[in-house]
């Protein structure tokens, strides 16, 4: 939800860089884009409605004086995309620019207050109320950071914001509640930006900024205030693996391609994850009264697929809610004795923040599963577990769902360890099994890339898809539905085939496409009863199967195999990678860019 950067260096002009800093944070909102530098005394900006390149195009956002700048892309909610609408937002002298990711709850109220003491507003956001904000208290005769502080006390909500003014040339200032913030160092050079990517190619080292703390950056320096009493704090830079290859296209199309290509090596790094972490978790899992999972979206349905881990692996079957909706329907239930598992990759969905907050209010034990080192719900886990999936950039999750399958399945099973439900041979064959993972989906994808290819040559303009399996295979089809109506707009629908003949059969007419996840588990022959039903009406089917399984090879009209030997509780792991694969292809065979559906954003940062 929006892309923030800002940069102050000792030399060098600073916009080339802010470009394409912006181009990696592009997946965070693509709807408007811009910069601003201050060069003699001024800012300097090029803003516009379009995706980056657009603008570009149009304005060459390279062509920028001065070392100092901040950058936006936009993901809107408070007025349409326009020129006028895009950050930076300034004040009224246009000496102050600022940046923000977030909403301001207020900022009616604020406005009107503002305006009618003649301050002249040139856009619907709630942005823009911070710099004049700003311009009323630097006027009175605060600084720069003084004047932001003032600032956080009058408004409401939640905000990452990026600031400077040509008044004072040599400091960026920057402060945060609720939505992320990390700052990069390098000599000569601080950085910070919404995510890590974007500063990656310039420097590894990296400072967390938390929520209620304000920053001063000079090109030699980064100091650290807490909002409250602007006591300093001290905190070391924190070296991070990633490498600016990573989040590269690598020769790529797009990004979604890629990623989908790099599951193997990012299931193989988690499986590398030190044991104890997972047995610190398991302790908690193991000792709880109940077991919850919370999450959204694609992570939401690896916490569908996890739930089956736990069951099978440690006898315990954790409830699921979606995490938007979690303190609607656990209410107050929770007791210090309950744990929640949460999964979000970015570490940032506001509405898995709102859930984690809720369950640590009530005091349960919360177990963070995420793919970013220092996100927001690392601040209020008692466990963390950190996937390695590096950098993700398509919108559509794909690797980072592989890892939190993998850290499930492996918190799963040091759960079953200790609760003894089956034998440890049970478990560390098992352990086995998913080791060999990695070299499963690397066989799946070399096997299925052209396969699905075809089919979405075939099916590429049906209007209406049905994704149906059993069991555990509920998850796989849930997800495989998900990516297809995200990035290529076709609608799609994830079910039990259980319940698909107790309303959606009554859509299935000639040709109608039906896909069916079929893993040789116990749901195999009733399953087999569900595609005869939906035959019988005319559907074509699409299967996904185990590797000579000449049954199911034969009801199908296309299929798409994987290898033998895959433990039912692990199939989504290779399950999903051929409708991953589809609907990539159906996204491009209609014209659509995946890493940057419409209306998405990978991390969503509203409630
Ligand atoms: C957005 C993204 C999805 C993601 C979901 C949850 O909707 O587009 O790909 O699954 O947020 O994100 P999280 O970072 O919490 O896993």
């Amino acid at each position: 939800m929006c892309g923030i950067i800002g940069v102050i260096q000792s030399k060098g002009a600073v916009a080339p860089f802010l470009h394409q800093a912006l181009k990696r944070l592009e997946y965070r909102g693509y709807d408007s884009v811009g910069v601003t530098t201050i060069a003699e005394g001024k800012l300097h900006t090029k803003k516009d409605e379009g995706k980056i390149e657009e603008v570009h195009r149009k304005l060459n956002l390279d062509d920028l004086p001065g070392t100092v700048g901040i950058g936006h892309t936009r993901w809107a909610t408070h007025g349409m995309p326009s020129i006028y609408n895009a950050h930076p937002h300034f004040d009224c002298s246009h000496t102050i620019a600022v940046v923000h990711n977030g909403v301001v709850d207020n900022f009616l109220e604020l406005k009107e207050e503002l305006q009618s003491r003649g301050h002249k507003f040139e856009s619907e956001t709630d942005t823009e109320v911070i710099p004049h904000l700003i311009e009323e208290f630097m006027d009175g005769g605060l600084s720069l950071p003084d004047a932001v502080r003032e600032v956080t006390r009058r408004i409401r909500g939640t905000y990452a914001i990026v600031a400077m003014t040509a008044r004072s040339p040599d400091k960026i200032v920057c402060t945060r509640d609720g939505n992320p913030l990390v700052i990069g160092r390098r000599d000569g050079a601080s950085y910070v930006s919404s995510d890590i990517p974007a500063f990656l190619p310039m420097t590894n080292n990296m400072i967390l900024l938390l929520d209620g703390e304000i920053a001063i950056l000079t090109a030699d320096d980064v100091e650290i205030r807490k909002l409250s009493d602007g006591s300093i704090v001290t905190r070391e830079a924190i070296t991070i693996s990633w490498t600016a290859d990573q989040a590269q296209k690598g020769g790529y199309p797009h990004f979604m391609l890629k990623e989908i290509h790099e599951q193997p090596e990012a299931i193989r790094n988690t499986l590398r994850i030190r044991k104890d972490v997972f047995d610190s978790a398991a302790k908690i899992v193991a000792s709880s009264r109940r077991v919850f999972m919370t999450a959204m979206g694609t992570s939401g349905h690896a916490a569908l697929a996890g739930r089956h881990m736990f069951a099978s692996f440690a006898g315990i079957l954790p409830s699921f809610e979606l995490a938007s909706d979690f303190p609607d329907t656990v209410y107050d239930t929770l007791t210090t004795d309950d744990c929640v598992i949460a999964i979000t990759q970015s570490g940032e969905t506001s509405d898995t923040i709102f859930a984690v907050k809720h369950a640590k209010r009530l005091g349960a034990k919360v177990i963070a599963i995420t793919n970013v080192v220092g996100s927001s719900v690392t601040r209020f886990a008692d466990r963390i577990i950190i996937t390695q999936a590096g950098p993700e950039i398509g919108v559509a999750a794909t690797k980072t769902f592989m890892v939190q399958l993998t850290a499930l399945a492996l918190l799963a099973l040091a759960t079953g360890m200790l609760t003894q439900y089956r034998s440890r041979e049970f478990i560390e064959a098992k352990y086995a099994s998913l080791n060999t993972l990695p070299n499963i989906v690397s066989e799946t994808i070399v096997r299925n890339e052209e396969v699905a290819r075809q089919a979405a040559e075939k099916y590429y303009n049906r209007a209406s898809f049905l994704f149906l399996g059993r069991g555990i295979s509920i998850a796989t089809a849930l997800e495989g539905a998900l990516k297809l109506k995200e990035i290529s707009y076709n609608h799609a629908e994830g079910y039990s085939a259980g319940e698909s003949k107790h309303g959606p059969i009554a859509l299935v007419e000639d040709g109608f496409p039906v896909v069916f996840v079929a893993p040789n588990d116990a749901t195999r022959d009733r399953l087999i009863g569900n595609i005869m039903e939906m035959k019988a009406r005319g559907a074509s089917i699409l299967a996904v199967i185990e590797r000579g399984d000449g049954d199911l090879k034969h009801l199908a009209d296309d299929v798409f195999e994987i290898p033998e030997g895959v433990e039912p509780e692990f199939s989504t792991m290779a399950f999903v990678v051929p409708l991953q694969i589809l609907s990539y292809y159906m996204a491009t065979r209609r014209g659509h860019d995946p890493d940057k559906p419409r209306n998405l954003a990978k991390s969503v940062t509203v409630l």
